[in-house]
């Protein structure tokens, strides 16, 4: 993790692509100045750049080919899944919840592909009553759950299989997921992904159509995807396959000094090793892109409420979120930047410790951050770069409702998932007088 120590103003290339600092240095995105949207929604507050979505998502479907989809464990709402359907996205789903999700928002079920490394019998009864794209076998015992629903099926479902290609991603241990030793799908190296293939080649009810990979999360160096889609690739070229997809986890930046590749360059990279290995130039070359869609394209808005300076120690600033829509430093010791959307352009020379407000002293959001030295109770602050796995892994830790999520763009500010009311809080418990009644 790449830390700020440094007082200069944020750097320009952490903010989202339609960021404009006005005059007096307040910052706007798409159109809407960032402090009146604070104030007009509330705080905490994720903040959406439109065009920039739409923009990766298209970057997306150029680098790949078609079948290529939005991985939407990142960041999924309905408006998300049409927005990266009508780019041209497949979206990849890895729950029912996620299924569903994508169906609400009227994604043609075609368009689906459904993943987990435990997919339940209700799942693949979902996925298949809906008729979804393609389904990721993961491994025997799942291979027995869908063998058993499809045995009869006139039109025989499309999958891919998940194998790991025993490339170690250089990223943090719990996202890295392409090495011998992991939860998700078969090893190459093994034998058990030759014999799982040749499993549901036999499969009556099942077309094998592809393989897919994915060797971690965060992965900044395009050469760890070539080497994946070599190892694949002369694993897969025999096979006679029509798809083959190099999963996700192209890193981005968080902070300042950080600089990630683009998702041209991954296509290109990926494409480069697959064409060295002899790969068929009319197989699809596909990827599931999460984070490098929605990272930067989103901002989180918070409201000081706290400072409390520990003489000879550190100053603690507190605001009205924390681990609850951002549990990535918690889960990962991710690293963020905050500043302030007032004064944008300002030196942060403040060291601060940006906290949240749940009763854990762990429930760190920045643990060095650099703010202005004028900070005050009551200021709007931003940490940029939180539109990926803060609100899709949000929580409802001490019944904090979630934020609300705002998707703006030409000066217009749309709400795309409203702020958790006390009542959506109370929602799951049974009517009063109903408690202690089986029913
Ligand atoms: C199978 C699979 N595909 C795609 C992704 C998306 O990864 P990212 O958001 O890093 O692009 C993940 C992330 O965990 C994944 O497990």
């Amino acid at each position: 993790m790449a830390e700020s120590r440094s007082s200069a103003p944020i750097p320009r290339d952490l903010l989202p692509d339609t960021s404009v600092i006005s005059a007096d240095g307040r910052l706007s995105i798409g159109g809407c100045d960032v402090i009146e949207l604070a104030e007009r929604f509330g705080t905490p507050l994720f903040v959406y750049d439109e065009a920039q979505l739409q923009a990766r998502c298209a970057e997306a479907a150029a680098a790949f080919d078609n079948g290529v989809a939005y991985a939407s464990k990142a960041f999924l709402c309905r408006a998300m899944a049409r927005l990266a359907s009508d780019e041209g996205l497949c979206i990849d789903v890895a729950s029912h919840g996620e299924l569903h999700c994508a169906l609400s928002a009227g994604v043609p079920a075609g368009r689906l592909v459904l993943h987990g490394n435990n997919k339940s019998v209700t799942e693949l009864h979902a996925a298949l009553d809906a008729g979804v794209g393609r389904i990721v076998v993961d491994g025997e015992d799942e291979l027995d759950r869908l063998a058993a629903l499809v045995s009869d099926r006139p039109v025989p479902q499309p999958v891919l299989v998940r194998v790991t290609p025993g490339v170690e991603a250089h990223t943090h241990e719990f996202v890295r997921t392409g090495q011998e030793d992991t939860k998700f799908g078969v090893s190459i190296a093994s034998g058990a992904a030759a014999r799982l293939i040749e499993r549901v080649q036999g499969t009556e009810g099942l077309a094998l159509v592809g393989l897919h990979a994915h060797i971690g999360s965060q992965v900044f160096d395009v050469g760890s995807f070539a080497e994946a889609a070599r190892i694949l690739g002369s694993f897969f070229a025999p096979l006679g396959l029509e798809e083959l997809c190099i999963g996700g986890g192209l890193g981005v930046a968080y902070v300042a000094g950080e600089s990630a590749p683009s998702i041209t360059e991954w296509g290109r990279a990926v494409r480069a090793a697959c064409a060295e290995v002899g790969i068929d130039p009319h197989v699809r070359i596909t990827a599931e892109a999460g984070r490098s869609i929605v990272a930067s394209a989103g901002i989180t808005l918070y409201t000081v409420g706290v400072i409390k300076d520990l003489p000879g120690v550190r100053t603690y600033v507190a605001v009205d979120g924390g681990m609850s829509d951002n549990p990535r430093p918690v889960l990962y010791g991710s690293g963020y930047e905050a500043f302030l959307p007032r004064s944008v352009a300002a030196a942060r020379t403040k060291a601060v410790r940006l906290v949240g407000k749940h009763c854990e002293s762990g429930d760190v959001l920045v643990d060095d951050a650099r703010l202005p030295a004028d900070l005050a109770v009551g200021d709007i602050v931003c940490t940029p770069v939180t539109g990926a796995y803060g609100y899709s892994m949000a929580s409802t830790y001490n019944r904090v409702g979630r934020p609300a999520v705002v998707f703006v763009r030409d000066g217009a500010a749309t709400v795309v998932l409203r702020r958790e009311s006390l009542d959506d809080l109370e929602a799951l418990e049974p009517a009063e007088g109903t408690i202690g009644r089986v029913v």
